[in-house]
C-alpha cells in the first residue's frame, strides 16, 4: 500500500510506510495522530470523520456498553444535515428512529401545530429524528470503528499528560481494567461530556445550572399530534417535553428548577409535582401512559446546563460537544451543535489545511477561525434555548407576559423562521434578535390593549417593566455569543 504525504509520520519516530504500521503504533504503541476522549455524540463523528481523512486515531472510552441515558434522543433538521455531510447518515436507520415534522406547543392546554417549513422553494421538507440514545451512540460508534484508521479502546482517562515546560498535552493517562495506561497523540480532543473531568483546568468558564430534566419513558402514549417534539406550557407551571423515541416508547422530560415550591419536601418532592401539578395539565390522552409510568417509578434526572463556549489556547489540545459548549434542553439542540462543529473541523483540520497536527501553532490558528465560524449556527441555538427557557419556565408576572406573547406570537402563524432557527436550519442571529424583539413589542401591544385608558400611566410603567424584563433575558446571552 502506498504511503501518504500527510499520515503518521512522528517529528521523533520512524514515518510509518502502510496503515497497518499505524495500527500497530496505535494498539502496540498507544500513539496516534489524534487521541479523543469520549466516544459520545462528537467523539464518534469526529474520529470516523478525521480516521477517513486519513488521520491515525485513538478513540477512548470509559465504557463501551450501550449508554441507557435520557439525553440526546431528538435530533433536529440541521443535525440530520450535518450527519449527511459527514457521511454518517446510515447511523438513523435500523434503530427503530421516529419521524419528526416539527412542533406542537400547547399553551394551557390550546394548541398550535408549527411544521418545519422547506428552507428555500420546492426544497423537500426537513425532517428530525427522535430515537433511543444509545442505540444512535451505538451506531456511530460502529461507524467509527469501521474506519481501519480508528482504534476503539475500553479505558476511562484520568488525567492529561502536558509537557512542563511548553504546557502543551502531549497525550493523555488513564486507567484500563485496574492497570495504569497511557496514550499519546499530536493533538489531544476532550469529549468527555457535560460533567467533563478537564474543563476546570482549561475553560474559564463554568457551567450554570438552574434546572434539571425529570425524564420518565411512557409505553404506548397516545401523542396529539405523532411525529411532533410537543412542548407543554402553563403559566404558572415549567415546561414539559413530550417526544415518541421508538415504536412503543415515548419520552417525557419534565423541568423542575431550583427551589420549585410544587416540587418541595412538604408538597411531596419530585413525584409530588409529576403527580399533582404535571399530571393533570397533561392532554388527556397522555396521562393514562404518564400515570403508569410515575407508578412504576423509574425516575430519572439530569441538570439543565449553560455554558458558554471559548477559544481553546492550549497546544495540543480541543475541547468539543458538551465540554465546551452547553445549552438548556428544552430545544433539542445539543448534538446538532456538536454534529455542525465536527463539520466545521472537517474542513479546518483537513489535511490540505494542516498536513500535521505536529504542527501546533497552525492547530491553534485553525482553532481560532473555528471558534467563531461555529458561532453563527451554534450562537441562534444556544441564546433561543435560554430565551425560550426563561419564557416558557416563567416565574414572575413580566416573564409571563412575554410568554403569553411569544404564544400569541406562533398563534399568528409567525413560527417559520422561528422553528428553522430551533432545528438548526437558519443560522442568522440578527434575525434571532429580530424575532425576539417582536415577541416582546407583541407582548407590550397585548398588555396595553386589555388595560383601561384611565390606567394608562399604570400600564406604561408595566410595560417598561416587561420590556426590561426582556433585555435581562436575551442581552447577556447576546453579549456573551458575540464577544467572548
Ligand atoms: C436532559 C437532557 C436532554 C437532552 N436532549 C437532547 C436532545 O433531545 N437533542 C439534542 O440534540 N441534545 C440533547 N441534549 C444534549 C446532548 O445530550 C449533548 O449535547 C450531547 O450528548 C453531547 O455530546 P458529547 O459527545 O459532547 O457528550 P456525551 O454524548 O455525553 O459523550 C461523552 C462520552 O465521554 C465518555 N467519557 C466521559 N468521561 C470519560 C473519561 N474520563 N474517559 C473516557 N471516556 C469518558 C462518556 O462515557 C460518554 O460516552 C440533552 C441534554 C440533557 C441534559
Ligand atoms: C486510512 O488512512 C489512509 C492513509 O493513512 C487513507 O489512504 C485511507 O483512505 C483511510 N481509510 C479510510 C477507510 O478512510
Amino acid at each position: 500500500m502506498a504511503a501518504t504525504t500527510f499520515s503518521n509520520s512522528h517529528a521523533n519516530g520512524p514515518s510509518s510506510s502502510a496503515p497497518d504500521a499505524a495500527e500497530i503504533r496505535r494498539r502496540v504503541h498507544h500513539d496516534a495522530d489524534v487521541v479523543i476522549v469520549g466516544a459520545g455524540v462528537l467523539g464518534c463523528a469526529l474520529a470516523a470523520t478525521l480516521g477517513r481523512q486519513g488521520r491515525s486515531v485513538l478513540l477512548l472510552e470509559a465504557s463501551l456498553k450501550e449508554p441507557d441515558r435520557i439525553v440526546g434522543e431528538l435530533l433536529q433538521p440541521g443535525g440530520v444535515e450535518a450527519l449527511e455531510k459527514l457521511g454518517l447518515r446510515d447511523c438513523l436507520e435500523g434503530i427503530d428512529a421516529i419521524l419528526t415534522e416539527g412542533y406542537y406547543v400547547a399553551y394551557l392546554g390550546e394548541p398550535v401545530t408549527i411544521p418545519y417549513p422547506a428552507q428555500s422553494p420546492g426544497a423537500p421538507l426537513p425532517e428530525g429524528r427522535s430515537f433511543h440514545h444509545g442505540r444512535f451512540v451505538m451506531k456511530l460508534r460502529e461507524a467509527a470503528g469501521a474506519c481501519p484508521n480508528v482504534t476503539i479502546v475500553e479505558t476511562k482517562v484520568t488525567d492529561l499528560i502536558t509537557c512542563s515546560h511548553t504546557k502543551q498535552v502531549l497525550g493523555v493517562k488513564s486507567v484500563t481494567k485496574e492497570a495504569k495506561d497511557c496514550y499519546f497523540g499530536q493533538l489531544t480532543v476532550v469529549a468527555d461530556g457535560y460533567a467533563s473531568k478537564f474543563r476546570k483546568q482549561y475553560h474559564p468558564h463554568t457551567p450554570k445550572v438552574r434546572s434539571k430534566f425529570w425524564g420518565l419513558e411512557l409505553i404506548d402514549a397516545e401523542l396529539p399530534q405523532p411525529h411532533y417534539g410537543h412542548v407543554l406550557l402553563n403559566p404558572n407551571s415549567p415546561p414539559v417535553l413530550v417526544y415518541q423515541i421508538g415504536a412503543r416508547e415515548t419520552r417525557i422530560l419534565c423541568d423542575i428548577p431550583e427551589n420549585l415550591p410544587s416540587a418541595s419536601v412538604k408538597n411531596g418532592g419530585v413525584k409530588g409535582h409529576l403527580r399533582n401539578t404535571v399530571l393533570p395539565s397533561l392532554p388527556k390522552c397522555i396521562q393514562p401512559s404518564f400515570a403508569a409510568a410515575l407508578d412504576r417509578g423509574q425516575l430519572r434526572s439530569m441538570p439543565n446546563s449553560f455554558l458558554a463556549s471559548s477559544t481553546n489556547k492550549t497546544p495540543g489540545l480541543i475541547m468539543l460537544g458538551d465540554a465546551l459548549n452547553m445549552r438548556h434542553p428544552l430545544t433539542g439542540g445539543g448534538m446538532t451543535v456538536a454534529l455542525n462543529d465536527v463539520v466545521i473541523l472537517r474542513d479546518l483540520l483537513s489535511p490540505e489545511q494542516v498536513p500535521k497536527f505536529s504542527n501546533t501553532a497552525l492547530v491553534l490558528k485553525q482553532l481560532s477561525v473555528f471558534h467563531w465560524r461555529r458561532k453563527m449556527g451554534a450562537s441562534v441555538i444556544n441564546i433561543l434555548a435560554q430565551a425560550l427557557y426563561s419564557l416558557f419556565a416563567a416565574d414572575d408576572v413580566n416573564l409571563r407576559a412575554l410568554q403569553r406573547g411569544c404564544f400569541q406570537y406562533f398563534q399568528i402563524g409567525m413560527h417559520r423562521q422561528p422553528v428553522s432557527m430551533l432545528g438548526g436550519m437558519l443560522k442568522k442571529p440578527q434575525i434571532l434578535f429580530a424575532h425576539f424583539f417582536t415577541v416582546a413589542f407583541l407582548s407590550l401591544w397585548m398588555i396595553l390593549r386589555e388595560s383601561p385608558l384611565y390606567k394608562l400611566p399604570v400600564t406604561l410603567v408595566r410595560c417598561a417593566l416587561v420590556f426590561w424584563a426582556a433585555c435581562v433575558v436575551i442581552i447577556p446571552y447576546m453579549v456573551t455569543e458575540a464577544f467572548c
